[in-house]
């Protein structure tokens, strides 16, 4: 009789947290804290140090999120730069988001930027993270660096906090600080067309430069301009926190 070595596959499955490196949630030793504090669920029931699974079979959850055993879903951060449309295609043939990212597998941006907006945007194959980042119920924040003309005076900082009159209705309320002359920083949680430049506007501080620094909990000031990266497992589950918490 052979005694299996204790890391390799056997009939009961593999250690549950090997199985969940693999699966990019964290090192094997993040996995052993992460089981340890009984955040690891498998089949619903808390797992405990020295449980194997069988990733085929098995449902793998941390803190309430489920895990697919094959990393069949894809999420990027892309900094979008400006003259760039977020489109799959361009009958103008301008250049798009989806030209700046790998063609396999194919991806869609979460959402929108202007032709000119710059900043951070996310793309993606995963319809269901998709959708619960752009669907207003989740109310994901979205922070921006605005360049605008003149300085708002602190009624118009407040205007923008309460609500500002659109033509499709009020907005939401949102942050607003200035951080320098000409310089606003806006966090919205909603994520109407060219929503930041109409509130702006609306208030007489016409919009000369908009960047997206923040997208929930995702900052990224060290990607370049029309740079990509993948999301870190440990990103990806922040953001899934974010949009069930809203
Ligand atoms: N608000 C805008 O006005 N434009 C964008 O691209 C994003 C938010």
């Amino acid at each position: 009789m052979t005694v299996p070595f204790l890391d390799e596959p056997s009939d009961e499955g593999e250690r549950l947290q090997k199985v969940m490196a693999r699966m990019g949630i964290g090192s094997r030793r993040v996995n052993e804290e992460l089981i340890e504090a009984r955040r690891v669920r498998v089949n619903g029931e808390v797992a405990v140090l020295g449980a194997r699974v069988k990733p085929e079979e098995d449902e793998i959850a941390v803190d309430g999120v489920v895990y697919s055993s094959l990393p069949d879903t894809v999420t990027y951060l892309l900094n979008k730069p400006s003259g760039v449309i977020t489109s799959a295609s361009d009958p103008e043939g301008r250049p798009t988001v989806v030209s700046l990212v790998p063609d396999e597998p194919r991806v869609f941006s979460v959402g929108r930027l202007d032709f000119d907006t710059e900043g951070l945007l996310l793309m993606t194959n995963d319809g269901t993270l998709a959708h619960r980042l752009t669907h207003p119920s989740f109310g994901i924040e979205k922070e921006y660096l605005a360049h605008i003309q003149g300085n708002p005076s602190r009624g118009v900082l407040r205007q923008l906090r309460e609500g500002i009159e659109l033509e499709d209705g009020i907005t939401a309320p949102a942050q607003a600080s200035l951080l320098g002359p000409g310089l606003l920083k806006l966090t919205i949680h909603e994520g109407r067309n060219r929503q930041v430049r109409r509130m702006c506007a609306a208030v007489g501080h016409d919009v000369q430069r908009l960047v997206r620094t923040r997208i929930g909990p995702l900052v990224d000031p060290q990607l370049a301009p029309g740079a990509w990266r993948p999301l870190e497992q440990a990103e990806v589950l922040e953001l899934q926190r974010a949009v069930r918490t809203g």
